[in-house]
């Protein structure tokens, strides 16, 4: 049966991008399944056209209307795929949100992305920007991902090794962007489960309860207890999440700014390199709970910009703008936004 694609004109993508910021799309397709996008390759109208890929719109800030042909992933599914000696693969829809994602495979008994759970977005983001926390990046639990190539309708299965990921980074944001539509993300869970503690937060729960044994379910509730103490919920005060990334600097440059500011917060990398906490440099500026219009820095957590109620995407990126000069005039760091700006 040929069913036409849901297209929508002049569609609002203010319910559709978690900051909540205002822009209009000249058109909107509703993707939900792979023949959708297969249609929209075939199309007179839309298989030429640029393309804009969004999924939960939680790593995004509009700053204007978008006159690409945006097509929103909403391809659903879970199922246990395959389950092996050493593992358990799970095939999940990329429109499916990501947290339900993780809390069903709790419930089905497999364990394995607990410590990732509560990250806004969907599944077929999740590659996109490498999605991480508390210890876990995807790329550790990626098994594939099915593409359809936006020019010539077909489906290819990307491995992990072509995905080129990197911190908060992948092929989708460079050579694969609005070129390709990422339709189902198969997950590998590994066997023996073994829980992540190493967070410090993680290591106080611990200490709090005296649990020294959790399972998967008491890592997840944890996690969720740890993100809500101090990230925002979309649902309630627009956000994207961390708004810039978190600088890496070699350790001379390390050594420099320790001898500066002995308190700032750094992670020694395999390669020599440290990894700064960007959220404690924007902190020690002095941007926490102050605005710029109505975008905002979170009062508990200085890395992530809220929409303090009506703020457009100039005001977001003012703020930004303002909190990269202060943090290069102290620091001589600049920040690289983590979201993608539209
Ligand atoms: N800090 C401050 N002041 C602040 C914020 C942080 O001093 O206002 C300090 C904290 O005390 C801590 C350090 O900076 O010592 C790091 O903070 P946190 O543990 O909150 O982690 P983060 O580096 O700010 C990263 C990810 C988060 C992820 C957490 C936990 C990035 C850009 N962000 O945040 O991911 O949840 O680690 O793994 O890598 C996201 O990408 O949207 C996101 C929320």
């Amino acid at each position: 049966m040929h069913l036409p694609l849901a297209v929508d004109r002049g569609a609002s993508l203010k319910p559709y991008n978690t900051f909540g910021l205002p822009a209009v799309a000249r058109t909107l397709v509703r993707i939900t399944s792979e023949a959708d996008v297969r249609k929209v390759v075939d199309s007179p109208e839309f298989g030429r056209a640029r393309k804009f890929i969004l999924g939960g719109g939680s790593n995004l800030v509009l700053t204007q209307d978008v006159d690409l042909c945006v097509l929103k992933i909403e391809i659903m599914g879970k199922r246990l795929l395959e389950t092996r000696d050493d593992a358990f693969i799970v095939e999940l829809g990329a429109g499916e949100s990501w947290h339900e994602a993780v809390a069903w495979t709790l419930d089905q008994g497999l364990p394995g992305l607990e410590n990732m759970a509560l990250i806004p977005g969907t599944v077929g983001a999740s590659p996109v920007q490498n999605i991480g926390a508390y210890g876990v990046e995807l790329q550790d639990r990626l098994e594939s991902v099915d593409v359809v190539d936006l020019t010539t309708g077909r489906t290819v299965t990307l491995g992990v090794d072509r995905c080129h990921f990197a911190y908060r980074d992948s092929v989708f944001k460079h050579e694969l962007a609005g070129k390709t539509v990422i339709t189902k993300v198969r997950l590998r869970l590994p066997r023996p489960w073994k829980p992540l503690l190493g967070y410090l937060e993680l290591e106080r729960k611990i200490a709090e309860t005296c649990i020294t044994q959790p399972d998967a379910r008491q890592i997840f509730d944890w996690i969720c207890e740890i993100r809500r103490a101090k990230l925002p919920d979309p649902a309630v005060i627009g956000n994207a999440g961390s708004f810039f990334k978190n600088p890496v600097v070699t350790a001379e440059q390390c050594r420099d700014i320790i001898g500066r500011d002995p308190e700032i917060v750094h992670y020694p990398l395999p390669d020599g390199s440290f990894k700064l906490a960007a959220g404690w440099l924007i902190d020690a500026c002095g941007w926490k709970g102050k605005s710029i219009g109505r975008a905002g820095v979170y009062e508990k957590q200085a890395l992530v910009l809220v929409n303090r109620g009506g703020a457009i995407g100039a005001e977001v990126l003012t703020l930004a703008r303002a909190i990269q000069e202060s943090v290069y005039g102290r620091f001589g760091i600049r920040l690289e936004p983590e979201p993608v700006v539209v």
